[in-house]
């Protein structure tokens, strides 16, 4: 493995070898683990490392910490720490055995060897490790046959209780399988089928089950596994009444279309958040107090929960972009919405008048700015109100439709718009 090790960025590098030092001097061993081993085993490119240290992992960071000049963030329940470095994020754990006081519960954590840190892991292909100490840095620890699953292509659990411990494997093991384009082996397909029949999901915590499914959306083309999740466990995890059909699969491939082609043909534009838009395709036949619901339950955060309602929500208006000429309207329909609920109507509605209004949209309209500012106001003697942001609107209204230019053109049609808007008040 030391070719492998090798090949990582520098600054990882001397970060390792530093981490090697650090252990030996403390007296600890210490090994790289988990999806990075398994992630370096197949070429893949790396940016997050776990390490494991037997003995004291905050010890090993607080050296490394000293020698790159770096702050290091600490989790005392879990004896965890990271640096991030160059970009690059390294988490240190000591080594610790789990035991799961109840099927889904978080798991007690005690210290332990490698040896019960690597049996605690979900699959064989995440159990190996590297070791980093001096004398043999870089063999590879693989006890259950990693290497040969990694080779052969198969998910395979650890124990038989590995999914009804933890049945977040259950997603864990979906995500996996679809990434690498594996196979369940056939014993862990069984157990796996077993945990879904049982309902192992219901017991797991709900932001336990948030954090999956976001990762899982989060995947390169998620489209494959949403549809392998329909096939084995259904999304009632979220919601009992999810039930996607297959048109609803269609859609979310229109959804990957669509987002090349949107990053293609508007590179300024920024979008960051592809998921939502698949999560919001997923619950999208709930109603919306219903979705307002489990986004609470699972605790989205607060910016995350207003694109997905605003997506249902504006759901039906939008189609108003199908016939509208109005540029204001156009404007107006679209200014309040995320790119990511954009996108999203982009892919859902394949009206051409409506699309064609959404590139107008995005290419020119969304880039209208006034040239009157509040102060211009003030010398015009009206005083900051909620006139103020009615006349804003108005105005740019107006500019949209009427392609108002000149900074003098605007004053004008403030102070006529300012003339109706306090004639009406009184
Ligand atoms: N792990 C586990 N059971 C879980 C979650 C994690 O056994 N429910 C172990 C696995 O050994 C996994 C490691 O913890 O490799 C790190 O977890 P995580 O970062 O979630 O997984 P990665 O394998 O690094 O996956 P990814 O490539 O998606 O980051």
């Amino acid at each position: 493995m030391k070719n492998r090790l090798n090949k990582l960025p520098s600054q990882v590098q001397k970060i390792l070898k530093a981490a090697s030092l650090a252990a030996a001097k403390l007296d600890c061993s210490i090994y790289l683990v988990g999806g990075v081993v398994r992630d370096l085993l197949l070429r893949r490119s790396v940016f997050d490392f776990d390490i494991v240290v037997e003995g004291q992992a905050i010890a090993v960071v607080k050296v490394l910490a000293k020698i790159f000049k770096v702050d290091f963030s600490r989790h005392h329940a879990f004896g965890t720490a990271t640096i991030i470095v160059g970009g690059h994020r390294i988490d240190f754990a000591t080594a610790r055995v789990e035991h799961y006081i109840y099927p889904g519960a978080l798991p007690r954590v005690k210290p332990a060897n490698l040896v019960d840190d690597l049996k605690r892991r979900d699959f064989t292909i995440n159990a190996m490790a590297i070791s980093l100490n001096k004398g043999d840095f870089g063999r590879l620890i693989d006890l259950y046959d990693g290497l040969s699953d990694l080779k052969k292509g198969l998910i395979r659990i650890l124990h038989k209780e590995s999914f009804s411990d933890d049945p977040t494997r259950i997603l864990r093991a979906i995500r996996f399988k679809e990434r690498f384009s594996f196979k369940f082996e056939s014993k862990t397909g069984k157990l796996l089928k077993q945990a879904i029949n049982t309902k192992a999901l219901s017991l797991v915590n709900s932001h336990r089950l948030r954090d999956e499914i976001v990762l899982i959306l989060k995947e390169p083309k998620p489209y494959r596994y949403i549809k392998r999740i329909k096939e084995l466990e259904g999304f009632r995890f979220l919601h009992p009444k999810i039930r996607l059909k297959p048109a609803d699969f269609l859609f979310f491939i229109r959804i990957e279309k669509e987002l090349v082609t949107y990053r293609r043909k508007f590179r300024k534009l920024r979008i960051n958040q592809d998921w939502l838009i698949y999560l919001a395709g997923i619950m999208l036949a709930l109603p919306l107090k219903t979705i307002e619901k489990v986004m609470a339950d699972f605790a989205f955060k607060k910016g995350e929960r207003i694109i997905i309602t605003s997506i249902k929500s504006k759901l039906k208006e939008i189609k108003k972009l199908e016939k509208c000429k109005k540029k204001s309207l156009i404007y107006k329909l679209l200014c309040p919405l995320s790119f990511e609920a954009i996108i999203f109507f982009y892919a859902y509605y394949p009206n051409k008048n409506l699309r064609k209004n959404i590139d107008f949209f995005l290419e020119t309209l969304i880039f209208t700015k006034l040239k009157v500012k509040g102060k211009d106001l003030k010398k015009l003697s009206i005083k900051p109100s909620k006139i103020f942001g009615n006349i804003f609107e108005e105005l740019l209204y107006k500019k949209i439709d009427k392609g108002i230019f000149s900074k003098k053109e605007e004053l004008s049609h403030v102070e006529r718009i300012y003339k109706r808007l306090s004639l009406k008040k009184n």
